[in-house]
């Protein structure tokens, strides 16, 4: 089945939501919450160890109900029942999307599923008992993990979040082609102990390749066998082998999973040597919980469609261009990061499936940063500025290791969505002028955000928040009729960076606008001084 092509905006709920906006446009949710006292229970979400409270938003429940009836009526069931069954939803690449099938339960796995977790498995554990060595003889102690975009991000985040069930194995990122970063990482490491893990789906990626060059003579000019310190994660294996991995170190990943939603593959490999592979498994297995609950739940209390809807209506109606993701622990820095490229690579789209340019906005910008952290950052612009951010706080009841200190961070967790919503009166109306600044102190509030409570961070609840975010991102690219699954804007950019490449090493540059040959002559000239 191919998807429906509807433009949103002309279904009968987009009419109704449009008018239902110009009624409800400038109602305060300060008021909406006297008016309500037990409001929150109307607009909560309990599943799981999952607290999702979306109370604090500019909404009614007539709101909802006109957002439900938008999913309704481009049959957005349909979609879901499309993904996850496997239809070739990525119809641009002529592709399924199946990251699904990578965290289903063992009875339901395909066999090349089963058989990529299993070689998984047993290189993994080989690596973290000693038993698999480098060429001296010598165990593994640190891992580099070469990729970029989906082929890091995800690796990177589930690395660092899980920090705190982490063996005594080191893994390093390296998806930049900054040779100080790498140079610096070569200093630290013993080339003898190292394990390099190449991960590229196209095996073409002119930025791992090349930074997999200097790993490669590293280990060379350390008298290392490169076959026994790379093993390769790749869906063009016959290029893996030319690059000279041998066959039994190349680990599959498939045409069916999109680099930004691949961390579940083989792609979680320098994750699975970080945590061991029982953990790697319940990452998975919290994922499918949520694909579970993405599929049966009716979409008032399917978590990743309320999102996905509260989305589209600030973007959509409100025109508000951004939202924030503000995790409330250090471990989740990289969230932000791992978002933009799910939500933006997915969804940054300006034609729908029709082929037609859009007439209404699609992926919005996201970004964010942890908590306290952006309080004393960018909360300025949230509080008193005049753009209005809807942010995500997500937040954890239990730390890893309890503390008093954990009350503290949750006190300011609970107390911005407080004041963002209340917001704090000023008295400079009144008739006591006795502070000159009041008018500046004075901040409206009104300002919307969900909190995402969890009980704790742990592979299983890692794995159900990373697969919420993406059936958000299927949900608003499936309702605003694009195609969320390619990314030719970015692979533009890869030919032309390899063209220029040729041209800087043959000193010799070609024809491009007046700007771009400006700047390339004058790198080249001011380069060799
Ligand atoms: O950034 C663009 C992109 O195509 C992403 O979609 C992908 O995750 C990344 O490049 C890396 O690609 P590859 O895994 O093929 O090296």
């Amino acid at each position: 089945m191919s998807l429906p092509k509807n433009n949103p905006t002309e279904t009968q709920a987009w009419q109704k939501l449009r008018e239902h906006f110009y009624e409800v446009q400038f109602v305060k949710m300060q008021e909406l919450f006297k008016e309500n006292p037990t409001r929150v229970n109307d607009f909560n979400i309990v599943w799981n160890d999952f607290l999702v409270d979306f109370s604090k938003n500019r909404i009614t429940g007539k709101t909802i109900d006109l957002l439900v009836q938008l999913a309704e009526d481009v049959d957005l069931k349909a979609g879901i029942n499309a993904l996850l069954s496997g239809e070739t939803i990525n119809e641009t690449e002529d592709r399924k999307v199946l990251h699904t099938d990578l965290r289903k339960k063992p009875e339901n796995q395909t066999e090349e599923v089963a058989a990529a977790l299993k070689q998984m498995q047993q290189f993994t554990e080989s690596v973290i008992l000693g038993d698999l060595k480098g060429s001296t003889g010598k165990a593994f102690t640190d891992v580099i993990n070469i990729g970029i975009g989906g082929s890091d991000l995800g690796p990177k985040l589930v690395t660092e979040a899980l920090a705190d069930y982490k063996n005594h194995l080191n893994v390093h990122y390296i998806s930049n082609i900054d040779n100080d970063t790498i140079e610096c990482l070569k200093n630290k490491l013993q080339a003898e102990t190292t394990l390099v893990v190449m991960v590229s789906k196209s095996f073409t990626t002119l930025e791992t390749i090349s930074n997999a060059d200097i790993f490669k003579n590293w280990l060379l000019q350390n008298g290392l066998k490169t076959q026994d310190h790379i093993v390769a994660v790749s869906s063009n294996i016959p290029e893996a082998v030319k690059y000279g991995i041998e066959t039994q170190n190349i680990f599959p990943m498939w045409d069916y999973v999109g680099g930004r939603y691949s961390l579940w593959s083989a792609v979680g490999l320098s994750t699975a040597l970080s945590v061991g592979f029982a953990n790697f498994e319940k990452l998975l297995n919290g994922a499918n919980k949520m694909d579970q609950h993405f599929a049966n739940t009716p979409f008032k209390e399917n978590i990743p469609v309320i999102l996905a809807l509260l989305s589209i209506w600030y973007n959509n109606f409100f025109c508000f261009e951004t939202e924030a993701v503000v995790p409330y622990v250090d471990k989740l820095k990289m969230l932000p990061a791992y978002l933009q490229q799910v939500i933006m690579e997915s969804n940054g789209k300006s034609v729908d499936r029709s082929g037609s340019p859009v007439n209404y906005e699609t992926g919005t910008i996201v970004w964010g940063e942890v908590g306290t952290n952006s309080q004393h950052a960018f909360f300025q612009l949230f509080h008193q500025g005049t753009k209005i951010i809807p942010t995500d706080f997500i937040g954890f009841i239990k730390p890893f290791y309890s503390s008093d200190l954990h009350d503290l961070l949750m006190a300011n967790f609970f107390a911005q969505t407080e004041a963002l919503m209340n917001g704090k009166e000023g008295n400079y109306h009144t008739d006591d002028d006795t502070d000159k600044n009041a008018v500046y102190k004075e901040f409206k509030g009104n300002r919307p955000s969900n909190t995402i409570l969890i009980n704790k961070l742990t592979p299983e609840s890692l794995g159900s928040l990373l697969a919420l975010y993406e059936h958000k991102t299927f949900v608003q690219g499936y309702i605003w009729n694009i195609y969320s699954f390619d990314q030719f804007g970015v692979e533009y950019g890869k030919v032309l960076a390899n063209n220029i490449k040729s041209e800087l090493q043959a000193n010799e540059i070609k024809k491009h606008d007046c700007s771009t040959a400006f700047l390339l002559n004058h790198y080249l000239k001011n380069k060799s001084e």
